[in-house]
């Protein structure tokens, strides 16, 4: 499909996707949300794929929602047309794996984004913020519980609350970015971590994207049983017999995602 607002690349079982207004430090627009939702469905469903890496710019992953497209909305209109929510919920929908590569701003919409991939890799010149309180509202993609969960109630209120940035230092020890790199390695180290992935088997894969985030979804208990069913399902796949065959061959699996 053609996209305007974003660029997708296949390499190597990965997909690279590039949001791609840059006159707007990717602020995302309903345009942009539409066609981020088409991309990461047909990344899912291609079998040419096993890993999504989701970027930005230099200056910017994408500065929040599209300020100028809202401004002049009113309740009716979000809540009739469940401003943002169909997108996002298309988004949470994919079963692949899909890694955040953010340099610099990642605010508002932009944080919460990259907060809904599967982990985050950061620049060191990333900035992440929740700035809506400035402009008289919350969050509105999921913030502020994703949020929460990321780096606990205190900094979270803190974001929210004013406003503030946090650069790539604090959000690597807080938690929301599992790993910080220069600006200039941030693609390559992304794709590496995506290709990594790839290699696995798609069956595991996906079964450890679905069952982490059972930690955000339910109790303890829950989690642990539904982990443990999991793990005991994936007996069932070739992949598994074919995996510890080859440890105890000492050689390289060669997964067929079956
Ligand atoms: N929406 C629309 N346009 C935006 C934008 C946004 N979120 N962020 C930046 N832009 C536009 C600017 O308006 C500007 O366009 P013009 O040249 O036409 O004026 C262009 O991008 C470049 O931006 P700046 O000149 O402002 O760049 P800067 O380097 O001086 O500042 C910035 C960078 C600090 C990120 C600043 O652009 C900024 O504060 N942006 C808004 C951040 C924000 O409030 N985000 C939250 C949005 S609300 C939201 O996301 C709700 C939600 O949860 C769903």
């Amino acid at each position: 499909m053609a996209y305007e607002t974003i660029i997708v690349e296949i390499a190597d079982d990965v997909a690279l996707i590039t949001l791609n207004r840059p006159d707007a430090l990717n602020a995302l627009n309903s345009q942009l949300l539409g066609e981020l939702a088409s991309a990461v469905e047909e990344a899912d469903a291609s079998d040419k794929v096993r890993c999504i890496v989701l970027t930005g710019s230099e200056k910017a992953f994408a500065a929040g929602a599209d300020i100028k497209e809202m401004a002049d909305k009113s309740f009716v209109d979000m809540y009739r047309d469940n401003f943002f929510g169909v997108e996002a919920d298309r988004f949470l929908r994919v079963r692949k794996p899909i890694i955040a590569a953010v340099s610099g701003y990642a605010l508002g919409g932009g944080c919460e984004l990259a907060m809904m991939c599967d982990f985050i890799i950061a620049a060191d010149t990333a900035k992440f913020g929740q700035p809506e309180i400035n402009l008289g509202v919350i969050a509105g993609i999921g913030g502020t519980q994703r949020l929460t969960r990321y780096v606990g109630k205190s900094k979270s209120m803190d974001m929210h609350l004013t406003g503030r940035f946090m650069n790539a230092e604090e959000a690597e020890e807080s938690g929301l970015v599992s790993r910080v790199v220069a600006p200039k390695k941030l693609k390559d180290e992304a794709m590496a971590a995506a290709q990594k992935i790839a290699e696995k088997s798609l069956l595991a894969t996906m079964a450890v994207k679905d069952t982490v985030n059972r930690a955000y979804e339910t109790t303890l208990a829950e989690g642990i049983n539904y982990e443990r069913r999991m793990f005991q399902a994936l007996f069932a796949t070739e992949d598994q017999a074919e995996g510890m065959a080859s440890y105890v061959e000492k050689r390289e699996p060669q997964f067929r995602d079956k």
